[in-house]
C-alpha cells in the first residue's frame, strides 16, 4: 500500500494506506482538511470559506506572516493587510517525501523520495507511513503591489506532515535581503470540536497573556485551564522554555495535543456569536461552537533577522491517545 497523491495545480491532496488524509491549498499554503484513519475531520473549515483565491481562508490552518493583526505602530508592517500576505499569496508546490516507520517501535525504517517511493512502499505492509508536502513563497513570487508594502527579499519553506495521529507544521523564514527585516509568525489552526461548552484547554496555566478583547495593554496572569464561554481572543506567553503541551480536552478526554518548537506565545480564539455573525464567510451562524483557534506563533514581539539569518518554527497536533499521555 502506499501513499496516495493528487495535484491540480490549485490543491495538493495525500491519503496515507491507513486512511488518513491531508488537503491544501496553494493560495496561502492553507491546510484546508485533516482527517484521521476513521474519516473524521479535526480541522473547522467555515461553509461560506472562500477557496478561490479572492480571499483568506475562514477555517484550516491560515498562515500569518510577516506581521500578526495589524502593527500600526511598527514602520516596516504598518502598511500590510491584517495577518499580512503569506495567506492571501499563492505559493509553489516544491514536492512531497513518504517516509515508514515500525508500528510497534515508532523506528523510522526507510524514507523515500517521490520518484522512488515503490519499491520501499512494498517493503512493509505492516508499517506506518508518512507524508511531508513541502511549498514555498519567496518575494519574487509576490505581485509588485504586495511586495512594495513589505520590500524585502525573503524566502519561507512550510512542510506540511502528515502522521497516523498527528499532523506537523513548520515554517522556516530566510532574510535573502542585505537589510536585517522584523518579522511575526502564527500557525492560525482552527481545531474542530464537538461542542465548545465543553471544552478546556490546559498547558496555560500561569502563563501571562493580552486580553485583545477588552483591548488591554497590561498583562494579565492565566490561572487553571481555559474555558471559552463568550468572545475569546488572547495571546498567551507561557513562561517556560520547554513548555507544556498545550491540550484540548473535550468532555474529560484529550482531543488534540500542541507542541511548538521555538513558537513562544500561543493565541486563543473564538469570534463567539456576534463577531462570527460580522463575517460574511463565517457559516454556519453557529460554527463558533465547533472550533477554537489554538495559535502557535512568534507574535508578541517582532523578531528581527540578519541578512543570510534563518529562523525555524513548528508544531505537533497530536490526535487521540497521544493527545492524553500529554
Ligand atoms: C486571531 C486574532 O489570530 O485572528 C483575532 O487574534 C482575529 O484578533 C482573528 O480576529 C481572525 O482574523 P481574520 O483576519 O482572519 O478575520
Amino acid at each position: 500500500p502506499q501513499v496516495t497523491f493528487s495535484d491540480d495545480n490549485s490543491r495538493v491532496t495525500a491519503v496515507l494506506p491507513t486512511g488518513e488524509s491531508l488537503e491544501v491549498l496553494l493560495y496561502g499554503a492553507t491546510v484546508i482538511s485533516w482527517k484521521d484513519g476513521a474519516g473524521d475531520e479535526k480541522l473547522w473549515l467555515s461553509d461560506a470559506a472562500k477557496l478561490d483565491g479572492t480571499k483568506a481562508v475562514r477555517g484550516g490552518i491560515p498562515l500569518v506572516f510577516p506581521v500578526f493583526g495589524t502593527a500600526p505602530d511598527h514602520v516596516q508592517t504598518s502598511k500590510l493587510p491584517q495577518h499580512g500576505f503569506a495567506r492571501t499569496s499563492r505559493w509553489e508546490f516544491l514536492g512531497k517525501s513518504t517516509s515508514e516507520s515500525e508500528s510497534a517501535g515508532g523506528a523510522k525504517a526507510a524514507t523515500s523520495s517521490s520518484s522512488s517511493s515503490s519499491s520501499a512502499a512494498a517493503a512493509a505492509a505492516a508499517a506506518d507511513q508518512s507524508v511531508k508536502l513541502d511549498f514555498g513563497l519567496s518575494s519574487a513570487n509576490l505581485d509588485d503591489k504586495t511586495r512594495a508594502l513589505w520590500p524585502f527579499a525573503f524566502s519561507l519553506i512550510y512542510g506540511v506532515t502528515l502522521n497516523r495521529d498527528s499532523l506537523t507544521t513548520s515554517l522556516v523564514v530566510t532574510n535573502d535581503d542585505d537589510k536585517p527585516f522584523d518579522c511575526q509568525v502564527l500557525l492560525h489552526t482552527y481545531l474542530r470540536v464537538k461542542d465548545i461548552s465543553s471544552v478546556s484547554i490546559t498547558g496555560l496555566d500561569g502563563a501571562s497573556y493580552v486580553d485583545k478583547v477588552d483591548g488591554a495593554k497590561t498583562k494579565t496572569q492565566s490561572s487553571g485551564a481555559v474555558q471559552i464561554t463568550g468572545e475569546t481572543d488572547r495571546v498567551y506567553t507561557p513562561a517556560a522554555v520547554p513548555s507544556a503541551p498545550v491540550g484540548v480536552v473535550e468532555g474529560g478526554r484529550a482531543a488534540f495535543s500542541v507542541t511548538r518548537d521555538s513558537l513562544g506565545d500561543v493565541v486563543v480564539w473564538n469570534p463567539w456569536a456576534d463577531k462570527a455573525a460580522a463575517m460574511a464567510d463565517f457559516a454556519p451562524a453557529d460554527g463558533f461552537r465547533r472550533m477554537v483557534c489554538v495559535e502557535a506563533g512568534s507574535v508578541a514581539d517582532f523578531q528581527t533577522l540578519e541578512p543570510g539569518d534563518a529562523f525555524e518554527g513548528a508544531q505537533t497536533i497530536a490526535i487521540g491517545s497521544r493527545a492524553a499521555a500529554a
